[in-house]
């Protein structure tokens, strides 16, 4: 058993809180260096009633109780992609809380898509620029004392990042629990065959790096589940454990992507999540979101 004090820094294990949003099955995380109070918030989630175009913040103040309860600074507010089943918190949080917001450089792919599907005019910039950083594959940060690497993981979105934090990776919505398989390959800009070169990216983490899902929707009636290791992943994932083939993969992820429905959210959180979190305004400066009909 090696001495943990020994192992250099950036191999601490950080420590973890999963925050499960029943109404999206979403899992946000506060992400604390175990040496200091910095933490980094990810994937946080705004409560949307979307018949009543309303937004609440339950979610989201839970995270800020939380936070000041045991004092932490927040430095990071991580997204791992643009969701599409939920509207991010992250302009709310940062308000109240600090830290920069990050995603993946891609997002001007991602803004570039759903901009002319929204038919956004000149004032909304695809340059990323209402993040305040975008990470390159392979780019590291700090949270206090821990050492963050983000890893490139498109094939669900072509933004997708995972985040690899110590002992630690928040793979988004690349990975689901073993019995729940992979995320969907079929909105614009996915490819089932990226998202399986980026799957094997995560499983060649080593075995023991504890992997923590964006999603989990209790497959079977099993209770909600947010945690898993790359060992378990690699032997009984039920899309790509035991050695899948990358053609399989394709095949099996294509066929199924074509009988699942589109989310319940997605023309909302697209509107929100490529503006990082803001809610769109009409010409008057109200807050307003548009239909794209037969658009998507
Ligand atoms: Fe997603």
């Amino acid at each position: 058993m090696p001495n943990p004090d020994s192992q250099p820094i950036s191999l601490a294990a950080p420590v973890v809180e999963a925050f499960f949003d029943p109404a999206t099955h979403t899992i946000s995380y506060i992400v604390k260096d175990p040496a200091s109070d910095a933490c980094a918030l990810i994937d946080t989630v705004m409560d949307l009633d979307y018949a009543a175009g309303r937004i609440t913040s339950d979610s989201a103040d839970r995270l800020i109780e939380r936070v000041r309860d045991i004092g932490l600074h927040v430095t990071w507010i991580l997204e791992t992609h643009v969701h599409a089943d939920h509207l991010s918190a992250a302009p709310y949080l940062q308000e109240r809380l600090g830290g920069k917001i990050g995603i993946g450089a891609e997002i001007t792919t991602v803004q570039e898509t759903f901009g002319k599907i929204f038919n956004e005019g000149t004032e909304f910039q695809r340059d990323g620029s209402q993040f305040d950083a975008l990470f390159q594959d392979g780019d590291r940060f700090k949270i206090g004392g821990l050492t963050a690497r983000a890893l490139h993981t498109p094939g669900h979105t072509p933004a997708c990042m995972a985040y690899v934090i110590g002992d630690a990776a928040f793979v988004g919505d690349t990975l689901f629990m073993p019995d729940g398989g992979s995320a969907r390959a079929d909105f614009p800009g996915g490819d089932a065959g990226q998202l399986y070169d980026s799957i094997q990216r995560l499983l060649a983490l080593p075995d023991e790096t504890r992997l923590f899902m964006c999603h989990d929707y209790g497959p079977n009636g099993r209770a909600i589940q947010w945690e898993t290791t790359v060992a378990q992943e690699k032997s009984d994932n039920i899309h790509v454990g035991g050695g899948t083939t990358r053609e399989d993969f394709i095949r099996f992820r294509n066929e199924r992507d074509a009988q699942l429905k589109v989310p319940n959210l997605i023309l909302p959180s697209l509107q929100v999540n490529i503006r990082a979190g803001k809610i769109p305004r009409d010409e008057d400066g109200r807050p307003m979101m548009k239909v794209p009909v037969n658009g998507l």
